[in-house]
């Protein structure tokens, strides 16, 4: 195909803002596109990234093989009855602009999962949640192609194996799929789910009863609150998993610090912020030259301008081995090294 440039600037691709080349790079804007560029290096042993918004990658050097970037757009509705809309979305689609467009036309059930980075095909890849909401809770189907054959799947919501931060395409699946469509339940009958304290705080100084998009007004309010904004200081979210214990290795940790917080999660077993594990260990705010740990949020490794990818991931090794050392707890890295 003759649209591929060689030596692409990733710099603009990634929300870290690290500076990393890529070998090979082309933009596919719809599934012919995909699958043409696949019969055509169907011969190559170049590596091979799929890349959507770059909000959840850190790139530790240049990238010796061909980056896919998906841009496939459009929206349609494909059923809709009393209750249900719906809704096909090309994998190219800005998340929070689809957010945006469902609460406009009142369609619940991802209010929650506002101002989220990112494109729509990457979304069920991690399951991205916020605020008591994940994608799985919306999740009809998705159409990914095989990077191998070129063949097309449908994956349906047992499929997937959705899972916190979590899905088969970040297990068994992984870097095996293009995904080109997602396909979402939304309500026409909107329930709020307002489990996430603030939220309700937020909802509670209303003087009508709440709707979609006040939910989504409070969530994007609490997180410009929390999160630093990638266009001013480089970064992925969260870098970590939270880690969850069980009740024995719980009461051993409460025993020496009663004011940690934690939530139940599955299996009677506790979940523990990995933001309060850092900040104890003494990582919050802590910069080195041009990278280090978010001032108000411990669990969001920040690159201050010309970081380079290799250093903040020595960083995140440099937290996990206190925090074992500490707490005994291993943390996982929820972005994805590249
Ligand atoms: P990318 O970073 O481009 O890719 C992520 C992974 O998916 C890579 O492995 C890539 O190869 C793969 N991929 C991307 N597109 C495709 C495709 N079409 N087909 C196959 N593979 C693909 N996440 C949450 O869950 N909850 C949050 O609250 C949240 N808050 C965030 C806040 C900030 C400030 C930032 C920067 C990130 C946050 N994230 C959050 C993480 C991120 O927004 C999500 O993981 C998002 O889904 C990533 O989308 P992306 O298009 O940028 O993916
Ligand atoms: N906390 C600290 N120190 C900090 C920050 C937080 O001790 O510096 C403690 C506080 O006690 C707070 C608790 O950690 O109550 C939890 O903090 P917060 O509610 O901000 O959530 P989080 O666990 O840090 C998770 C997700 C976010 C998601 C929010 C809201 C993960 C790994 N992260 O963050 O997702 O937006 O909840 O639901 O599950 C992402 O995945 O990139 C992401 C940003």
């Amino acid at each position: 195909m003759s649209n591929i440039k060689q030596n692409k600037s990733l710099k603009p691709y990634n929300s870290f803002g690290i500076e990393a080349k890529a070998r090979h790079w082309i933009e596919i804007n719809n599934e012919e596109e995909a699958t043409e560029f696949l019969f055509d290096n169907a011969d190559s042993d170049h590596p091979m990234l799929i890349l959507g918004g770059g909000s959840n990658i850190l790139l530790t050097g240049d990238f010796e093989g061909v980056i896919v970037k998906v841009n496939i757009k459009g929206q349609e509705i494909m059923d809709e009855d009393e209750d249900s809309v719906f809704l096909r979305v090309g994998a190219g689609e800005n998340w929070h602009d689809l957010v945006m467009y469902c609460v406009e036309q009142g369609w619940g059930g991802i209010e929650n999962l506002s101002l989220i980075p990112g494109c729509v095909g990457a979304a069920p890849i991690q399951n991205i949640g916020a605020y008591g909401v994940e994608i799985k809770d919306v999740f009809d189907s998705l159409e990914a192609i095989h990077l191998g054959s070129g063949v097309t799947h449908e994956f349906f919501h047992e499929d997937c194996q959705f899972g916190y931060r979590d899905s088969i395409f970040k297990r068994e699946a992984k870097g095996e799929f293009l995904i080109t469509r997602v396909t979402l339940q939304l309500s026409k009958d909107p329930v709020l789910n307002t489990s996430y304290g603030t939220i309700e705080e937020e909802l509670a100084k209303l003087s009508y009863a709440p709707t979609i998009k006040d939910v989504s007004d409070a969530v994007i309010r609490i997180r410009q609150s929390k999160l630093p904004d990638p266009k001013e200081i480089g970064n992925a979210g969260s870098f970590f998993k939270n880690p969850v214990i069980d009740q024995e290795h719980f009461e051993t940790i409460q025993a020496e610090y009663p004011n940690m917080p934690y939530y139940p999660a599955e299996d009677n077993q506790i979940k523990i912020p990995a933001a309060w594990l850092i900040q104890t260990c003494g990582w919050k705010g802590k910069r080195f030259g041009d990278y280090g740990v978010h001032k108000d949020q411990a669990l969001v490794l920040v690159n201050f301008g010309g970081a380079n990818g290799q250093d903040i991931y020595d960083l995140s090794t440099r937290i996990m081995e206190s925090v074992q050392e500490t707490f005994q707890i291993e943390l996982e890295r929820e972005v994805n090294v590249i």
